[in-house]
């Protein structure tokens, strides 16, 4: 029988391992932001599903934990260099580290961050390791590709559906995929079971990317953690933006093109307007449906993996109150 536990029990553990890292104390300027980042927490949601998917695929979480950690690392390490690329000054309710400090530490403790993330997944026990690594470094160039076609995105105003899809499933939905399979694999899981898990975090992956981008709109800042309104003011090419460009007329369609291209606008001007354009075209419950969609993908996803009733009953509820989260 397994005995999966809840969110917050594996978050426990998480939150106690990455206290638990002890870091140089010299160069400051190197491991202080490093420390000031992991500290600030977030939902660890990555870690979770590691552990949560060793333990519900019948493998002991414990020896999931360096690994968990090590996917951690690496997605505060994105997060660092993602603030800059984004201009982003705040995030988990605190200065983004560039902001803190400046765009070289953000680089450089960035950096050290990655390799710290290799050096918790080179602890997976041997027989697992090939297959960690492996996985690991896939999905690492993968997202790399995300976040540079995230940027192409924002100077090319024909971007589709489809590529934004393709984008967002690179840029964040791997990441959930792989921490989902890197439990399964340090669980010894059949291959079958190995790409269903994967696929489940992927389609999850999608509806949370999806639902990133609409609190980036809607969300409430101190609930958030981040400023809203960067995604519009950088022309990010939303799922909300492109199906704006491809729906708006007249008037709307207008003024739309109008913020778009003026480089100078404030924000106080460009962010309320763009959004009510959003909301007159009803893209609010258009992204809703598509969020819906994938959830409905990770779920199907899900009941494709081999497990008992009770983990796969864990992972349905998790999947379900995400779609209504606010940070
Ligand atoms: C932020 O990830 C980056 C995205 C992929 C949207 P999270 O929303 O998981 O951020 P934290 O780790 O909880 O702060
Ligand atoms: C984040 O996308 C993807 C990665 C960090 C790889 P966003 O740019 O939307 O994430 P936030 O909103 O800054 O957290
Ligand atoms: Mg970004
Ligand atoms: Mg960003
Ligand atoms: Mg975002």
């Amino acid at each position: 029988m397994s005995k999966v536990k809840d969110y917050n029990q594996y978050l426990d553990r998480v939150n106690r391992a990455i206290s638990a890292i002890d870091y140089p104390q010299q160069p400051e300027g190197l491991y202080q932001p490093i420390a000031y980042t992991m500290a600030l927490g977030g939902k660890r949601l990555r870690p979770v599903l590691t552990l949560m998917a060793c333990e519900a695929m019948g493998g002991d979480a414990d020896q999931a934990l360096d690994a968990a950690i090590g996917i951690e690392l690496f997605h505060n390490f994105t997060l660092l260099h993602d603030d800059v690329m984004d201009r982003a000054d705040v995030r988990r309710g605190k200065p983004t580290v560039h902001r803190r400090w400046n765009d070289n530490v953000a680089i450089l403790s960035g950096d050290a961050m990655l390799t710290m993330a290799t050096q918790h997944i080179e602890r997976v026990d041997d027989r697992h390791l090939p297959a960690a690594m492996r996985l690991f470094n896939r999905t690492a160039m993968e997202i790399y590709e995300g976040q540079q076609w995230d940027m192409d995105f924002e100077r090319r105003h024909d971007v589709t559906q489809d590529e934004y899809i393709e984008m967002i499933r690179l840029k964040t939905s791997v990441l959930l995929g792989c921490a989902c399979q890197m439990g399964a694999i340090i669980a010894d899981a059949p291959e079958a079971d190995r790409q269903a898990i994967y696929d489940m975090g992927m389609y999850l992956g999608l509806a949370f990317q999806l639902q990133d981008d609409m609190l980036d709109v809607w969300g409430d800042p101190a609930t958030f953690g981040k400023e809203v309104g960067g995604d519009i003011m950088n022309n990010k090419k939303t799922f909300l933006l492109i199906n704006a460009q491809r729906l708006a007329e007249g008037d709307d369609a207008l003024e739309l093109r109008h913020w778009i291209n003026d480089p100078y606008a404030m924000r106080d001007q460009k962010f309320p307007a763009v959004r009510a354009i959003y909301e007159r075209l009803g893209l609010r419950e258009l992204s809703q449906q598509a969020i819906d969609r994938y959830n409905n993908q990770a779920l199907d996803a899900l009941q494709r993996v081999g497990m008992d009733a009770e983990p796969r009953q864990a992972f349905a509820d998790l999947i379900t109150r995400l779609t209504t989260r606010q940070k």
